[in-house]
């Protein structure tokens, strides 16, 4: 078993290069089950979690050119020809809960699809309703046998008004891939605006698909019968580059990503100004440096786009568990996340949960300790405080990580931490 091994207290100089956007992927590449065309799809991380919705997606009878070389290809071009399995079983579905991505398109593509119902996680129940509902409303059956959600359509979709009682970023991706064949008009109210829906979006059109309202509140979809062949390049991973420039803030020093853009990060820039840490924007990338070696707390919201996301929690509060006052931390999106403040707690943080809010107050040292990784976000919040924290600290179950890091060992490895993968 490996662990990840950190002595903290070596400020991060250097480059990291952000790699493509883990979520807006899986949508990306859940879309080529829409079609008979290939569809070239490049930048797509190198995770577990991408190589294991391609092996999903293999499945399902997609060729999927460079997965024996995944490690090693930018390029995967995936070609849903023929559709052999309609079936994500639970053993699959388990190890990943964005599986329930191939839903909408194998539903609107085949008229019939069973996919296991996800369950809850670690952060919180995570139902699915909105996506059922929604989809019914296009005109699918739906029941649920056995842990089983079996969708059927055989006359195909029919567009309809559809208005999320919530903002859904996994609802807002299926019922938009669906729509895109369903007949006629759809118009979905409330949808999320994440960036990784945009990108999605952007890439649907490029397959031919007729969308309005990317980036707002309400799209609206003309269904076509048919799409084409199309190529598409992931955009950068807001929550990698995030959780980077945390790192800077409570590690020090000054790290450049290249490949960051400001314009999806705004918001978030606005917090790491105001506790401490500067950015210059580049045409390439974007550099943090520290202001001081003081950080001011902050309070802050998790909201959907474009407010604090949720992703960038846990890593704000290993920050917040350093700055030279009192934050208050507000989880708005998922009712149970904050598994990691237990384990920052046992590193000397001095952190009071109630309900939904955390209340940390900065401590002036963080010392290492034996820490549990209990989910991916969790996790890197667990290595930045260890980056910063007096001694070793050593994490566990870092197979939560790798679900959304690429090479986040070598990548602070290069900007001089002291990190390893240890074998145990
Ligand atoms: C996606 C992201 C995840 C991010 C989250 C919120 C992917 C693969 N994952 O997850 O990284 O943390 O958005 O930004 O893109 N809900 C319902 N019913 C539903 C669907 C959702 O009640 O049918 C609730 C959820 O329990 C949660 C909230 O809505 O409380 C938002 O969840 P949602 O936006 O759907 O998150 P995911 O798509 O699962």
């Amino acid at each position: 078993m490996e662990k990840i091994s950190i002595k903290g207290g070596k400020p991060l100089f250097g480059q990291v290069k952000i790699s493509g956007s883990k979520n807006s992927s899986l949508a990306i590449l859940a879309s080529c089950l829409l079609t008979d065309k290939k569809i070239s799809i490049y930048g797509v991380p190198k995770l577990t979690d991408t190589f294991f919705f391609l092996e999903l997606l293999s499945s399902f009878g997609v060729k999927v050119e460079g997965l024996k070389n995944f490690k090693n290809v930018d390029k995967f071009v995936l070609s849903a020809k023929k559709i052999t399995n309609f079936n994500a079983p639970y053993n699959l579905v388990k190890k990943m809960r964005a599986s329930i991505l191939v839903l909408g398109p194998l539903l609107a593509r085949t008229g019939k699809a069973t996919v296991s119902l996800p369950g809850g996680c670690s952060i919180g129940l995570r139902p699915v309703d909105i996506h059922l509902k929604s989809l019914e409303k296009l005109g699918a059956r739906i029941s649920i046998e056995k842990g089983y959600i079996n969708a059927v359509a055989p006359k195909g979709l029919r567009g309809n008004k559809i208005i999320f009682p919530k903002v859904s970023v996994g609802a807002t991706v299926n019922v938009l891939m669906a729509s895109v064949l369903a007949k006629g008009t759809t118009e979905i109210y409330n949808v999320a605006k994440e960036p990784e829906i945009e990108d999605l979006g952007l890439c649907l059109k490029s397959m031919g698909a007729k969308i309005d309202g990317l980036g707002t509140s309400k799209i609206t979809v003309d269904g076509v019968s048919k799409l084409k062949e199309t190529s598409h390049r992931v955009m950068f991973d807001r929550i990698e580059a995030g959780t980077y420039a945390l790192a800077v803030a409570i590690a020090g020093g000054e790290i450049e990503l290249i490949g960051a853009k400001k314009k999806l990060l705004t918001f978030f820039l606005n917090i790491l100004e105001s506790i401490g840490v500067e950015y210059i924007v580049t045409d390439k990338s974007i550099i943090f440096k520290k202001r001081s070696n003081s950080l001011n707390p902050v309070d802050i919201i998790t909201e959907p786009y474009p407010g604090f996301p949720t992703d960038l929690q846990a890593q704000l509060m290993a920050v917040m568990s350093m700055s030279n006052g009192t934050s208050v931390i507000t989880e708005n999106i998922f009712e149970n996340r904050f598994m990691h403040a237990p384990e920052l707690i046992r590193m000397g943080a001095k952190i009071k949960l109630k309900g939904n809010l955390a209340i940390v107050e900065g401590v002036k040292k963080l010392k290492g300790a034996e820490v549990m990784a209990t989910d991916l976000r969790a996790s890197v919040s667990l290595v930045l405080a260890g980056l910063a924290a007096e001694g070793t600290t050593n994490i566990d179950r870092i197979y939560h990580i790798d679900r959304g890091y690429q090479d986040i060992v070598k990548k602070l490895q290069i900007c001089g931490a002291n990190i390893n993968r240890i074998e145990v």
